[in-house]
């Protein structure tokens, strides 16, 4: 990663961030837990934030919740009565994800579902559990087209279907890419490409998180 990349970073959260002792203590306890730091950065947690305030977002869907550091961005953006749903495969991710939301004072607002997120979705599907005003796909990529589905049935019209890491160091755009979560990501460009209900781009971003992007797509019919 560019050295560079990361200084600008810090002085995007410096001047727009600033410090955030929730935010801090959940990365702290994600270390000390063994959790992977990848999570999003602040400059992307905030974004995810802004946007889900600019839409009005009072019911949210999160797939894959690792500690909860985006949940946290994206729960503060709720309003009093608002919700977020968010998926987890691990326990372990789990607990520490609920630790940090009590820690930050969002605790009440969010719900986290344990298990394979692919069976989750299709139980709030068949559940009619929607609709949802946005959604964060940030989970195992070889699942991304499912997880698409799933959001696309699950959201309102004029709603937003974010999905983390479509760029991986420009890997995306190798087409002879063996690697499973490269092909999921070029599969879901695919499948948002092939469907007539969705308006979409997809953004590279750098940053202290390297050379990544997110696709973000809004739900035609509004
Ligand atoms: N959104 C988080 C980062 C998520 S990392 C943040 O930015 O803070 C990806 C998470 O997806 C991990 O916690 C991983 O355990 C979880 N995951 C992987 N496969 C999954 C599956 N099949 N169902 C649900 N969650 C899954
Ligand atoms: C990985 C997953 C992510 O969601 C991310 O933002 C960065 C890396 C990974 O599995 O390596
Ligand atoms: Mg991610």
């Amino acid at each position: 990663m560019s050295a560079g990349w990361a200084d600008v970073d810090a002085f995007i959260a410096d001047r727009l961030i600033g410090g955030d002792p929730a935010l801090d203590a959940a990365l702290a306890r994600n270390a000390a837990e063994g959790l992977p730091a990848i999570d999003v950065s602040a400059a992307q947690g905030k974004l995810l934030h802004v946007l889900a305030r600019g839409i009005g977002a009072w019911r949210l869907l999160e797939v894959g919740t690792l500690g909860g550091y985006s949940t946290i961005w994206l729960a503060r953006a709720l309003p009093g009565h608002g919700v977020l749903v968010t998926l987890e495969i691990d326990p372990h991710h789990a607990e520490v994800a609920r630790a940090n939301l009590d820690a930050a004072g969002i605790g009440d607002k969010v719900e986290i579902r344990v298990g394979p997120a692919v069976e989750t979705l299709s139980r709030m599907e068949a559940e009619s559990e929607g609709p949802f005003d946005l959604v964060f796909i940030d989970a195992d990529k070889p699942n991304n087209v499912a997880y698409l589905k799933a959001a696309l049935a699950l959201t309102r019209p004029g709603g937003l279907v974010i999905v983390d890491n479509v760029v991986r160091e420009g890997r995306v755009a190798d087409a002879a890419s063996g690697d499973a979560a490269v092909l999921g990501t070029r599969a879901l460009f695919d499948a948002v490409a092939a469907e007539p209900r969705l308006t979409a781009t997809a953004i590279q971003t750098v940053g202290s998180k390297g050379w990544d992007g997110f696709l973000i797509a809004v739900v035609d019919g509004e």
